[in-house]
Parts: structure tokens; C-alpha cells; sequence
């Protein structure tokens, strides 16, 4: 007996109205494209020219950004290895509901380690796909956008990624993004035409 009858839960599986209907009514495919990366890489300003270019091109879209999500859903988790963990737990299964209704998520979560990201992968299934967005720790130190790279080194921040909790490089050869050797606007517009077949391809009413 499945885990969920073993606690009396019974989920509905065919009677509610399916994923096929709300794609054909937004005439695209639902897809969640995780980019992670370190604190300052670059994620939220790349997610967020995706988002307003794909707005201009007719497309429903939806970003699930890190610091956005801790301070609502995921308000009580901090940055220990289990709490990043639940966070991504809970990104992925929000990104996977978001992508069965045909929204295109792009989901802007720093996921450090690559068992997380495999974690991410199980959870969403077929339409997950992997965005690395790379920058140097000392890079994104020098930008440091909130300041928090400073609070790290004056020690007013603990379990800081890439200082005192760790973040591990992608080895799966999925899209990297570097931000180091291109503007974000150029990277948005790399992910755009990663993204355009996707999302056009595999729905039967693509715009
Ligand atoms: S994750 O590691 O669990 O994937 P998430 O992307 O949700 O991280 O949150 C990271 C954001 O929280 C950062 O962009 C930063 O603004 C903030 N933050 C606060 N404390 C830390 C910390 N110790 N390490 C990393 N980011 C932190």
C-alpha cells in the first residue's frame, strides 16, 4: 500500500480539471527553470528581464525568488543544512504545482549543494530544468548588491554560502549562465532562446 493510504490520505487523481485543459487555455507548456548560484550571482535580475521579455511575448509566468519565499512560506527556516534542505523541499513542490496549471516558473533559489538540486529535479520531475548561474565568491563579494558579504566578514552573519557553509559547482553539464563574462541582459537573452522551444514546443496550442 502506497505511503499516502497508510495515512488515510487519498488524493484526487482524475475527477479535478487537468494540466492539458489549463495549458491549452494559456496556449503554452508549463516548465520551472531552477537557477541557483551564490548570493549576489545574479539569479534575481536574470529571472526577472526572463520574466518581463516572455510577459511581452503573451506568456503567463511566475518567479519563486528565495528572499521573497522566506519571508511568507518559508519564514521559519534559517540557513542550517536541514532548514535549506525544507526550503528547497518546499520551493520545488510549489515550482512542480505552478508548472502543472502551465505557468513558466522561474525559480531563484541559491540550492548550494548538488544533492539539493537532485532533490529539486525528483520532486518537479520531467519539467525541471537546471540553470547554473556562476559567479566567483569574490566577484559577488565585490558587488555585494545587499551588503551582506560584509556582514559575513564582520561576522554579524553565520552559515554565510561560500564562506562558512558550503556550495558545490555543478558536474551535470547543464546550462551555466556566467555572469562574470557576460551582462545579466545578455544571459537573459542565452535562457530566453534555451527556453523558447520548451515552452512553444510541447504545448498543442503554442502561440
Ligand atoms: S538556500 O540556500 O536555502 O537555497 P535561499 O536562496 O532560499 O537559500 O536564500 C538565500 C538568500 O537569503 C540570500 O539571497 C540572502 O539575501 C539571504 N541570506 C541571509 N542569510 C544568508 C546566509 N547565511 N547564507 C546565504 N544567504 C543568506
Amino acid at each position: 500500500m502506497q505511503d499516502h493510504e497508510d495515512r488515510n490520505i487519498h488524493p484526487e487523481t482524475g475527477r479535478f480539471l487537468g494540466r492539458a485543459e489549463k495549458e491549452a487555455l494559456l496556449g503554452q507548456h508549463g516548465v520551472v527553470l531552477w537557477l541557483y548560484g551564490l548570493s549576489g550571482s545574479g539569479k534575481s535580475t536574470i529571472a526577472n528581464a526572463v520574466e518581463r521579455a516572455l510577459h511581452v511575448d503573451g506568456r503567463f509566468t511566475a518567479i519563486l525568488d528565495g528572499d521573497n519565499l522566506r519571508t511568507g512560506l518559508n519564514s521559519n527556516l534559517g540557513f542550517s543544512d536541514e532548514d535549506r534542505a525544507e526550503n528547497v523541499r518546499r520551493v520545488a513542490e510549489t515550482a512542480k504545482l505552478l508548472a502543472g496549471l502551465g505557468v513558466i516558473v522561474l525559480v531563484s533559489v541559491i540550492t548550494p549543494r548538488r544533492e539539493l538540486r537532485v532533490l529539486a529535479s525528483r520532486l518537479v520531475g520531467p519539467d525541471f530544468h537546471e540553470v547554473y548561474v556562476r559567479a566567483a565568491f569574490e566577484t559577488c563579494a565585490q558587488r555585494d548588491p545587499k551588503g551582506l558579504y560584509a556582514k559575513a566578514r564582520d561576522g554579524a552573519i553565520k552559515q554565510f554560502t561560500g564562506k562558512d557553509s558550503g556550495f558545490e559547482e555543478p558536474d551535470n553539464g547543464c546550462l551555466i549562465l556566467d555572469t562574470e563574462a557576460a551582462s545579466a541582459e545578455e544571459c537573459a537573452l542565452l535562457l530566453l532562446k534555451h527556453l523558447r522551444p520548451i515552452v512553444a514546443g510541447r504545448s498543442s496550442t503554442a502561440k
